[in-house]
C-alpha cells in the first residue's frame, strides 16, 4: 500500500538537491514582475486565473502583516481557478473541517513546497536517461476536495459536504523554468490535465476512492488507457476521508467489543432467535447512536446523490462526457449515474455487476449477490487446486493413502467446518495469547478469500494445516482479519486515528430501498430470510444477510431520502456502457450481468469474463484489450455479448515465467499474503473485513 509519507523519503536518487527558494515576497515591482513571470507560464493557468492570483496575493500582503509566500519550482498550489485545489499530496494533507470558516486558506496552508515531500508516481525506464532531474516525466498523486450541496433538492439548505479527491497525473508537473525556456518545443500535454479522466469507484458501499487511487491508479492507467489518462478517485459522501465522514462510534475498538457478540453465524452453536434478537438490538442501538450524532444526514446518502456527487466532478474536470471504471457497487452508482444523466455518459467501464433494480427491495442488496459464490468455492478454490497438484496447493497432498477427490476434499472441508461450528478450535500466539478459531471468522475469512485467487495457496495452506491439528496459521490469520483496532499499530496516540466510516454502508443500504414495504411480521420474516439465504450460500449467506438486517430499523430514525432514483434502466445514452460480469464473482453473480444487459438493450455491451474472484482482476488479455479500445478509441464490440476467458489459472500464475518463485505462495510467507490480501479486499469491500 502506497501512504504519501513512505515515498517522498524513498526518492533514489537522494543527491539531487532542487534549487527551490522559499520566496519571500515583497510588495515592490520585481515582487509583481516575479509573480507574472511565474503564474503567466503555469501550464493550464489563464490571464484571468493569474490575476485572481495576483489580486489574492497583493490582498493578502496588504491586509496583514508581510506574509511568507512557498514558492516551488513547479509553482505554487493550488492554483486560483482550480475547483478541486489541486495541492501534490504529502502525509498531512487531509480536508479542512466542515466549521472552518476559511477551509480555503486552511488548505492553502497545507502546501508543502519541497517536491522531496511529494508523492510521485514510479519512475519508467525511460526517465533515467533524461538527465539529472529525478521527477521529470514520473506522474504525481494531487489531492484535493469539492464542495457539493448536502441537498441537491432545497436550494435554501446552507449546509455542503466536502468530498475528498485524490488524482494521479500521468504526465507529472512541468517545472517553471522549463515552461519558460521550452514553452514552445514541450509536449503541450506535459504538467498538466489528460484528455480524459479515469473516474474511479471501488464500491462497498463505504470503499474509499481515494485509498483506490493509492493502491491503484499506476496500475490503472496502464491497464485502462497504456498509461495515457489520469486516474482521480473519491471518497463518495460519508466515506472516509470526505467530510462529513459516518462513523457511529468514537473508536473502532468499540464496534469490534460488540462486533463479537453480534456477528455469529447462523449455522453456529447456539439458537438463530437468539442471535437474531442479539443483532437487530445491536443495530437499532447503533442507528441509534448515528442519529444522535449525524441528526438528519442520513437522509442525504443516497445513490441518487452520489451519482449527482459524480455528475459534479465531471463538471469539475470540464469534461463534456464521463469516462470511468466502476466496480461493484460502484457499478449500482454507475447504473443510476447514466440513468439520471444520460447525455454525459461517455466511456464508462462497470466490472462486477450489481443490478441495481434489486436494491429497491428489503434485503435485495444481500440476496442478490449469493447465487455463485458457492461455484467458486466448488469449481475454483478446491477444483483449481486438485488442477494444479501438490506442489502448488496444500490441500491436494493425499492425507495418508487416500486419494484427493474433489468429492473428498469438500467433505473434508465440510467436516472441519462443522467440528468448528460445535467447537471453536483454541489458538496461540505469543502476540496476541490465547484466542478462539470460530466457524463464523473462518467462513467469513474463506468469503473474503474467495474474492481474490491470489490468496487461495496461503488459505490452502491455513486449512491444511487447522486440519491437521495446527492451529497457529489459523490464529494468525484471523488475528489479521478479524478486528480493525490492533492495539500494536493503532495506539491512542495523538492525534487519534479517526474510526473507520463503516456505518455508512448501511445506511446507503437502507436508503435505498426506503420504499418497500417493511414485513407485517418483523423479525420472523427477517429470520426465514436468514435461513433461506444460508442455505443457498453457506460461504456468503451470513455476511449478506448482516448487510441488510439493519434496514428494519432505519425508518424508526429517519424520513425518506431526499431522492431515490426509481426510473426505468433503459434511458438512451449518449453513448453505450461496457459491462464486464464474472462468471466465477462470489459476491455480483453473472446473472446480474445478464439482467442489467436484458434491460439496457443496445445501450450496453457485455463481456462474460470467464474467470475467478470479484471483478475482472483475474487477468484476460481478450478483456483488456475490449477495454483499452473502448476508454482509448471509444470502440466497442459489436456483438451484446463477448466471452473472454483468463489467461492463467489459480495458483499456477505466473508459473510458466521466469520470475516465478518455486513453490509459489506456499514457499512464500502465507502471513505475508494475507495481509496484502486483507488490505486490498478493505479497499474493495469494507464489510468483509469487519466481520459482520
Ligand atoms: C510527514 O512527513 C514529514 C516529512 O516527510 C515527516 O517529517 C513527518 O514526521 C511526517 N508526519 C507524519 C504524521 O507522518
Ligand atoms: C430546506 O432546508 C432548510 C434549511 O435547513 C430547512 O429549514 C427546510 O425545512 C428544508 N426544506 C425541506 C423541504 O426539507
Ligand atoms: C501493479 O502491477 C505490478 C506489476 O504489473 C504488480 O506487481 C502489482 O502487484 C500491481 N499492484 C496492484 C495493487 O495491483
Ligand atoms: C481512509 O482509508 C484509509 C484506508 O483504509 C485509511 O488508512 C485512512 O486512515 C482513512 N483516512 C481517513 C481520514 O479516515
Ligand atoms: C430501539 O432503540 C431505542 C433507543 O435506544 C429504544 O427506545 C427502543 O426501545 C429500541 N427498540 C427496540 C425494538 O429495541
Ligand atoms: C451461477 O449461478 C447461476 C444461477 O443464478 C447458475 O445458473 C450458473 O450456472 C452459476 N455459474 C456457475 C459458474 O456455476
Ligand atoms: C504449526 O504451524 C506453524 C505455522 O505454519 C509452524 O511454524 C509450526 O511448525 C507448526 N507446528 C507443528 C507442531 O507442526
Ligand atoms: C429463498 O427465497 C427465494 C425467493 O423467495 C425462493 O425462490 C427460494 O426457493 C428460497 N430458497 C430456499 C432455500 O428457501
Ligand atoms: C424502457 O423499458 C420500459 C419497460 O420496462 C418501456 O416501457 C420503455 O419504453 C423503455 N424505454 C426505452 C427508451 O426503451
Ligand atoms: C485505436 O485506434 C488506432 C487507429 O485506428 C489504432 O491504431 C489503435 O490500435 C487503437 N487502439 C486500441 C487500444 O484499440
Ligand atoms: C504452462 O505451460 C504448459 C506447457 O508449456 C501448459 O500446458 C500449461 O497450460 C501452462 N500453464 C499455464 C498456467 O499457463
Amino acid at each position: 500500500m502506497k501512504k504519501p509519507s513512505s515515498l517522498g523519503g524513498s526518492n533514489p536518487d537522494s543527491q539531487y538537491r532542487p534549487s527551490w527558494p522559499k520566496v519571500l515576497v515583497a510588495i515592490s515591482l520585481v515582487g509583481i514582475a516575479t509573480f507574472f513571470t511565474l503564474y503567466s507560464h503555469l501550464p493550464g493557468l489563464s490571464y484571468e486565473g493569474f490575476r485572481q492570483q495576483y489580486y489574492h496575493d497583493l490582498v493578502g500582503l496588504v491586509g496583514g502583516a508581510l506574509q511568507s509566500y512557498a514558492q516551488s519550482p513547479y509553482g505554487r498550489f493550488p492554483f486560483p481557478d482550480d475547483p478541486f485545489h489541486f495541492i501534490p499530496c504529502t502525509n498531512a494533507t487531509l480536508l479542512p473541517a466542515l466549521d472552518d470558516s476559511n477551509p480555503v486558506q486552511s488548505w492553502a496552508r497545507l502546501f508543502d513546497p519541497n517536491p522531496e515531500h511529494w508523492s510521485w508516481g514510479a519512475p519508467t525506464s525511460e526517465q533515467n536517461v533524461q538527465g539529472r532531474d529525478p521527477y521529470s516525466g514520473r506522474g504525481i498523486y494531487l489531492c484535493g476536495y469539492l464542495q457539493v450541496p448536502l441537498d441537491y433538492t432545497n436550494k435554501s439548505e446552507p449546509r455542503i459536504v466536502r468530498l475528498a479527491v485524490t488524482k494521479y497525473q500521468v504526465s507529472g508537473l512541468v517545472r517553471i523554468n522549463t515552461a519558460i525556456n521550452t514553452a514552445q518545443s514541450s509536449s503541450p500535454a506535459a504538467g498538466s490535465k489528460s484528455e480524459r479522466t479515469i473516474i474511479v469507484d471501488p464500491g462497498g458501499p463505504g470503499a474509499s476512492g481515494t485509498s483506490l487511487v493509492w493502491r491503484a491508479a499506476e496500475n490503472f492507467t496502464k491497464r485502462l488507457s497504456d498509461g495515457k489518462f489520469d486516474i482521480l478517485g473519491w471518497d463518495p459522501r460519508g466515506v472516509n476521508a470526505s467530510l462529513p465522514s459516518i462513523a457511529c462510534f468514537p473508536h473502532d475498538a468499540f464496534r469490534d467489543r460488540w462486533s463479537m457478540l453480534t456477528g455469529q453465524y447462523r449455522e453456529a452453536a447456539g439458537s438463530p432467535q437468539v442471535k437474531l434478537e442479539l443483532a437487530d438490538a445491536m443495530n437499532n442501538a447503533t442507528f441509534h447512536a448515528c442519529k444522535e450524532k449525524y441528526g438528519d444526514i442520513p437522509q442525504f446518502l443516497s445513490t441518487a446523490f452520489v451519482a449527482r456527487d459524480m455528475e459534479e466532478i465531471r463538471k469539475a474536470l470540464d469534461e463534456d462526457e464521463v469516462t470511468g471504471y466502476l466496480v461493484s457497487y460502484g457499478t449500482s452508482i454507475g447504473q443510476t449515474y447514466a440513468n439520471m444523466f444520460p447525455h454525459s455518459v461517455g466511456r464508462l467501464i462497470l466490472d462486477a455487476l450489481e443490478y441495481v433494480r434489486d436494491h429497491r427491495q428489503l434485503g435485495g442488496f444481500g440476496w442478490a449477490a449469493l447465487d455463485n459464490t458457492t461455484d467458486v468455492w466448488r469449481d475454483g478454490f478446491l477444483g483449481e487446486c486438485l488442477n494444479a497438484g501438490p506442489k502448488y496447493c496444500a490441500l491436494s497432498q493425499p492425507r495418508g493413502s487416500e486419494t484427493v477427490s474433489l468429492q473428498n476434499l469438500e467433505d473434508r472441508m465440510r467436516n472441519l467446518l462443522v467440528s468448528l461450528s460445535q467447537r471453536p478450535i483454541t489458538g496461540y500466539l505469543e502476540s496476541s495469547g490465547p484466542s478462539l478459531i470460530t466457524y463464523s471468522a473462518v467462513v467469513s475469512a474463506i468469503y473474503g478469500a474467495l474474492h481474490n485467487a491470489d490468496s487461495w495457496p496461503a488459505l490452502a495452506q491455513m486449512l491444511y494445516e487447522l486440519e491437521a491439528g495446527n492451529s497457529t496459521l489459523a490464529t494468525a490469520f484471523l488475528d489479521n482479519s478479524e478486528w480493525e483496532y490492533h492495539p500494536s499499530t493503532s495506539c491512542p496516540t495523538s492525534p487519534r486515528p479517526r474510526p473507520l466510516s463503516h456505518e455508512l454502508g448501511p445506511l446507503v443500504i437502507c436508503a435505498d430501498s426506503y420504499d418497500a414495504p417493511l414485513p407485517p411480521d418483523g423479525l420472523l420474516w427477517w429470520q426465514s430470510l436468514w435461513a433461506n439465504m444460508t442455505t443457498r450460500s453457506w460461504i456468503s449467506g451470513n455476511e449478506e444477510f448482516f448487510s441488510v438486517l439493519p434496514c428494519q430499523h432505519f425508518r424508526t430514525y429517519w424520513p425518506p431520502p431526499a431522492e431515490l432514483y426509481r426510473g426505468d434502466l433503459n434511458h438512451t445514452l449518449k453513448n453505450p456502457l461496457l459491462l464486464i460480469a464474472e462468471t466465477h464473482d462470489p459476491a455480483t453473480p453473472l446473472r446480474n450481468g445478464k439482467n442489467l444487459l436484458n434491460e439496457m438493450g443496445k445501450n450496453a455491451r457485455l463481456i462474460v469474463h470467464h474467470g475467478y474472484g470479484h471483478s475482472s482482476r483475474d487477468k484476460s488479455s481478450c478483456t483488456d484489450s475490449i477495454i483499452r479500445a473502448f476508454i482509448l478509441n471509444g470502440t466497442l464490440p459489436a456483438e451484446q455479448e463477448t466471452p473472454c476467458y483468463a489467461d492463467g489459472k489459480p495458483y499456477l500464475y505466473g508459473s510458466n515465467t521466469t520470475e516465478f518463485r518455486t513453490g509459489s505462495a506456499v514457499a512464500q510467507d502465507p502471513i505475508q499474503i494475507w495481509r496484502e490480501h486483507i488490505q486490498e479486499l478493505a479497499s474493495w469491500n469494507p464489510r468483509l473485513v469487519l466481520r459482520r
